[in-house]
């Protein structure tokens, strides 16, 4: 390759209390390429780049970061961007309730004596805005944009501070199809102007779509880098985990019987639009020992579905009916009296509370079960997080760390090690694997399979086909407002899948 080194980072050593999060990585980036960083959860991906964007100061590890072959002394976030670098984290970190074009210029607004000069500010807005192809008004109020436009008015900022390296992290996860189609445009055409975009992700097949090298790091170590002509999945994969792994779906075919759970003529009202429905008059049944996976687009309203069934949400109608009686679910609460859990897509507003140890988090819900006339029996806590501790293969020095100080992927493993402590008669996981590593997912597939074979019923919602396909005993497609299929895992195919998640009321015969 003869592009030019615009990134150099040499011999990067960071260490927590306890943890060797990077040990010696060397790690660069070329004008115009798109780059992408590979590496189980827990590998040092983020810590990484919290170094580069100046978020952990120059003080706090060892290593040199150059860029354009000068030397970078990076305290804080500022001193980062002023030498051109932008950071996309998962989590929106702009100001709600301020315009879109208050957002971009934060902090230097231009000024018309000693005014804002909103007309300037807002004509610059607008051609950044063009620049990522959004067609909204610099004075738009961020809170009312989708996330995926609020995550382009922040690389629309990014873009007019004179970028030179533009990191995102895990960028696509709130995003549809769709909208990663255009985030991955958007990033070609940065790449055209010879910028750097670093892109770390789980998903393989963006990784080949989209990147032009892989660097893959395990264990805090720089172990390979690519082009991506030169290698294939199998190979990342093996870098990723450092052994070669050939089956992804632990699937197995266990008795399928009676209903375990019934819901009858469920409405849903649309979270955002009064007086319209996301979901109408859904019926289904889940059986014991079936994994039933639910398919469909991102905001068709599954997510809904399964938190009003779960009494997180309110619902217009419907009964739900668990080994054939009716049950009352007013609140969470009830429903976790009749065996059920809910692994929510909000893990991190709603699954965890970071400033509480592993141990703790997971014996949370359980409190009753490990508790003997209402006093704490730690024996019994610290077996039972124990053993979700290993079966999950959560990266930590143990059961007493606190989970804020955990990678994004481990943080979801300890979320779902705690639902399934519950052992709940009625599972439901909403993206369970988003964020979540090769070797991890597998160790989830493996722990769902579990407990269908113990006769559990489990429901899975997931963007990503392959797994449903792999790991669902049927799928059920949801899409404008209703059911539009189930298959069979015998009749399912992808094609199938998609065709039915376009169905809308309107193009039904
Ligand atoms: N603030 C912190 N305090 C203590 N340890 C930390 C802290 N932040 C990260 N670590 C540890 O450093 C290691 C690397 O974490 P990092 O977040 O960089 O992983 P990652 O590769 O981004 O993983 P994921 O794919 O799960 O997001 C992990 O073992 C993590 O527990
Ligand atoms: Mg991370």
């Amino acid at each position: 390759m003869d592009k030019k080194i615009l990134l150099e980072m040499k011999h990067i050593t960071k260490r927590f209390q306890g943890v060797t999060a990077l040990d010696k990585v060397s790690f660069n980036a070329y004008e115009g390429e798109i780059l992408a960083l590979c590496g189980e959860n827990g590998a040092g991906k983020s810590t990484l780049m919290k170094i580069l964007s100046g978020s952990y100061p120059e003080t706090s590890y060892e290593g040199e970061i150059y860029i354009n072959g000068e030397k970078c002394h990076f305290m804080d976030p500022a001193q980062s961007e002023k030498m051109g670098i932008g950071m996309i984290y998962q989590e929106i970190s702009m100001h709600l309730d301020m315009t879109v074009a208050e957002n971009l210029f934060i902090g230097r607004w231009p000024m018309k004596g000693r005014q804002v000069d909103w007309k300037k500010m807002n004509a610059k807005a607008k051609e950044y805005l063009d620049l990522v192809g959004l067609d909204i008004e610099p004075d738009d109020i961020l809170r009312r944009l989708g996330a995926s436009q609020q995550q382009l008015v922040s690389i629309a900022r990014a873009l007019s501070k004179d970028l030179k390296i533009l990191v995102l992290d895990e960028p696509t996860s709130p995003l549809t199809q769709k909208e990663s189609k255009i985030l991955f445009q958007i990033l070609q055409s940065l790449k055209e102007r010879g910028i750097a975009c670093i892109l770390i992700t789980h998903k393989m097949d963006e990784v080949f779509q989209n990147a032009d090298r892989v660097t893959v790091l395990r264990d805090g170590k720089s172990v390979a880098s690519y082009l991506l002509e030169e290698t294939d999945e199998k190979r990342i994969v093996a870098d990723m985990v450092g052994r070669e792994i050939t089956n992804f779906y632990p699937k197995e075919k266990v008795p399928i019987s009676g209903p375990i759970m019934e819901v009858k003529d469920f409405s849903v009202p649309h979270p955002s639009i009064p007086d319209r429905k996301i979901i109408d008059n859904v019926s289904f049944t889940l059986h014991k020992g079936e994994i039933l996976g639910i398919a469909g687009l991102v905001g068709a309203g599954r997510s809904e579905l399964v938190n009003a069934i779960f009494g997180k949400e309110p619902k217009l109608s419907g009964k739900v009916y668990i080994n054939g009686r009716e049950v009352q679910i007013k609140s969470p609460f009830d429903a976790m009296k009749h065996g059920m859990a809910l692994l929510t897509e909000e893990r991190k507003k709603d699954g965890i509370i970071s400033g509480m140890s592993i141990r703790e988090n997971i014996t949370l819900p359980l409190l009753k079960m490990v508790s003997q006339r209402g006093v704490l029996n730690f024996k019994k806590e610290r077996e039972l997080s124990g053993k979700y501790f290993e079966s999950l293969n959560v990266k930590a020095p143990g059961t007493d760390t606190l989970v804020g100080q955990l990678s994004g992927g481990n943080q979801q493993k300890v979320v779902l090690g705690k639902w399934i402590a519950r052992e709940p008669q009625i599972l439901i996981l909403d993206e369970p694997t988003r964020g979540i590593d090769v070797g991890a997912k597998y160790e989830i597939y493996k722990i769902i399979v579990d407990l269908a074979r113990q006769g559990k019923g489990v429901i899975m919602i997931s963007s990503e086909l392959p797994e449903l396909l792999s790991m669902a005993d049927r799928i059920m497609v949801i899409s404008d407002q209703k059911i539009r299929g189930t298959l069979s895992a015998e009749e399912a195919t992808q094609q199938k899948v998609m065709e039915l998640s376009a169905l809308s009321g309107n193009n039904i015969a």
